[in-house]
C-alpha cells in the first residue's frame, strides 16, 4: 500500500482521516512540525495532506508555511496538498504558489479528499518517470558532446555524427542560427581519433578580409605593415586535429580558392611565403545562409562546396522538434536553477502549451536565453507565460517576418555593442579590444567599417 503522511494537530482530525482512508492507504500522523518532517526525511512520502494551523499559530498559517517550505526542501517530489479552513482563500493559493500540489477545504469529505490524494499519487509518479526519463536522455546524448534530443531527425543527426566522426571526411553542418551547428562540430571531433588534438574554430564571417586571409594561414616577417613576426595561421594550429570553418558562406570569393587549395592538396602557404606546409586538418564548416542559393548567385564556389560537404548535416530548427522542445526546456531550467540557486519546478501548463506552439526563430538559443531570464525574473514555483516573455502579443510580433536581412541586423548589433564599449573605456582602444575579445587591428578595422572615429 501506498504509504500517505496526515499533518493536524487535531486529534479528531487525524483519527477521523485515519479511519477514512486506512482502507487505500498506509496512513502515518504527524501532529506538528517536528514530528512531519523527521517522518519525511525518513520515509519520503509521495503524498502528504497539511494543516496550515499547527501550534504554536495554531489560530493563523506561519507554522504550516513553515512545515510546507521543509518538507519541499527535504523531498521536492513530494505532492503537499494543503488542508485549510473555510475563510483562508488567500493562505491556499499562497502555499499554491510556495510548491503545494493543491488545497483541500474544510470541512473534510472523505469520498471527496480520496479523488483528490489519488490524482496527487498519479501525478507524482509521472513527473518522477519524466524525470527519470530526462535524465536517461541526458545520459544517452551526453556522449554527444551534451546535445540533447530525441526526436526523428535528431536522431538521424546523431546516426550521422556516429558514422562520420571516425573518418576524416569533410563535413558540412547546415540550419538556422541557434540549432547547435558548433555544438555538433564539437561532437564530431570529440567522437573522432583526434580528439586529443586541437579544435579550432574561425568564424568566417567576423573578420573583415585582408585580416582573414593572414588568420587562416598565417602570414611571414614583413608580409605586410605590422607583421613583425611570422605567425601561424588557425589551419596551422589545427595540424592533426580538427578546423571548423564556422559561416563558412561569408568567406570572401579569394579566399574560398585558396582553402579549395588545401582542401585538395592538403598544403598552405603563409601570407608573403613562398613555401608549401603540409597540414592534416580534418575540416567541419557550418553556414546558416542557403548555400545552394549563395552558389547560383555566384558568391560561393561550387566546386569549393563539393569539397567542403562531402557529408552533409541539417540541423532541424527547433520548432519541428516536437517535444525536444520539452526536454531541452527542463534541462536549461535545472542547469539554470542550480546555477542561480532558484527552486523553481517546472513549467505551468500554459507555458508548455507556448513553448510547443512558439515558432523560435532564434531556435535553442532563444529557448536557453529565455529560460534563463525566466529563472533570474521569475519566483513562482512554476513558471508562467508572461516569464518566458510570451504574453500572447510578443508570440505574434516574434513570429512576424523579420525587418531586416541577418547582416543588417548583425551589423547593427556591432555598431551598438562597439560604441557602447568604447563609451565604457572612455575610448581607450587597447581595454576596449580586450573587452570585446578581438585584436587591436581588428577593432580599428570594425570602426573603420562602420564609419567611426
Ligand atoms: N540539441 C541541443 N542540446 C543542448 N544544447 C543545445 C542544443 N542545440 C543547441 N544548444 C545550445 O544552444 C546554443 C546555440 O548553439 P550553437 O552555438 O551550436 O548554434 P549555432 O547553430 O552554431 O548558431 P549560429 O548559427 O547562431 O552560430 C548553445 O548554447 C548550445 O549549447
Ligand atoms: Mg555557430
Amino acid at each position: 500500500m501506498e504509504r500517505l503522511l496526515i499533518v493536524d494537530d487535531s486529534e479528531d482530525i487525524r483519527k477521523q482521516m485515519k479511519w477514512g482512508l486506512a482502507k487505500d492507504y498506509d496512513v502515518s500522523l504527524a501532529a506538528n512540525r517536528e514530528e512531519a518532517v523527521a517522518f519525511v526525511r525518513k520515509h519520503r512520502p509521495r503524498v502528504v495532506t497539511l494543516d496550515l494551523g499547527l501550534p504554536p499559530d495554531a489560530d493563523g498559517t506561519s507554522e504550516g508555511f513553515h512545515t510546507l517550505e521543509e518538507i519541499l526542501r527535504l523531498e521536492p517530489t513530494t505532492k503537499v496538498i494543503v488542508v485549510t479552513g473555510n475563510d483562508e482563500r488567500e493562505s491556499a493559493l499562497r502555499a499554491v504558489r510556495t510548491g503545494a500540489y493543491d488545497f483541500y477545504r474544510k470541512p473534510i469529505e472523505i469520498a471527496e479528499l480520496k479523488v483528490v490524494i489519488g490524482r496527487a499519487f498519479h501525478i507524482q509518479a509521472i513527473e518522477v518517470e519524466n524525470r527519470r526519463l530526462q535524465l536517461a536522455v541526458e545520459n544517452k546524448t551526453s556522449q554527444f558532446g551534451g546535445i540533447i534530443g530525441q526526436c526523428p531527425q535528431m536522431e538521424q543527426v546523431f546516426a550521422t555524427i556516429k558514422k562520420v566522426a571516425s573518418t576524416d571526411v569533410p563535413v558540412f553542418v547546415t540550419g538556422e542560427s541557434g540549432t547547435g551547428k558548433e555544438l555538433v562540430a564539437k561532437a564530431i571531433h570529440t567522437l573522432s581519433l583526434r580528439k586529443e588534438r586541437p579544435f579550432i574554430p574561425i568564424n568566417c564571417g567576423a573578420i573583415p578580409e585582408n585580416l582573414l586571409e593572414p588568420e587562416l594561414f598565417g602570414h611571414e616577417k614583413g608580409a605586410f605593415t605590422g607583421a613583425h613576426v611570422r605567425s601561424q595561421g588557425k589551419v596551422e594550429y589545427a595540424h592533426h586535429g580538427t578546423l571548423f570553418l564556422d559561416e563558412i558562406g561569408e568567406l570572401p570569393l579569394g579566399l574560398q580558392v585558396k582553402l579549395l587549395r588545401f582542401l585538395q592538396e592538403k598544403v598552405i602557404q603563409r601570407v608573403g611565403g613562398r613555401e608549401d606546409i603540409s597540414v592534416d586538418a580534418r575540416v567541419v564548416s557550418a553556414t546558416n545562409v542557403d548555400i545552394a542559393k549563395a552558389i547560383q548567385e555566384g558568391s560561393f564556389r561550387e566546386d569549393l562546396f563539393y569539397r567542403t560537404a562531402v557529408i552533409t548535416i541539417h540541423l532541424p530548427p527547433l520548432r519541428e522538434r516536437g517535444n525536444d522542445i520539452l526536454l531541452l526546456a527542463n534541462l536549461f531550467l535545472r542547469r539554470f536553477s542550480e546555477g542561480h540557486n532558484k527552486k523553481i519546478k517546472g513549467f505551468a501548463p500554459a507555458t508548455i502549451e507556448q513553448l510547443l506552439n512558439f515558432d523560435w526563430p532564434g531556435n535553442v538559443r532563444e529557448l536557453e536565453n529565455r529560460v534563463q531570464r525566466a529563472v533570474i525574473m521569475g519566483d513562482a514555483p512554476f513558471l508562467e507565460p508572461s516569464d518566458l516573455g510570451f504574453d500572447g502579443e510578443s508570440v505574434v510580433t516574434a513570429t512576424a517576418p523579420a525587418i531586416m536581412t541577418l547582416k543588417e541586423a548583425r551589423d547593427s548589433v556591432e555598431l551598438d555593442l562597439i560604441s557602447n564599449v568604447l563609451r565604457e573605456q572612455g575610448g581607450n582602444i587597447a581595454k576596449a579590444s580586450q573587452v570585446l575579445g578581438v585584436s587591436r587591428p581588428t577593432l580599428y578595422d570594425l570602426m573603420k567599417k562602420h564609419g567611426m572615429e
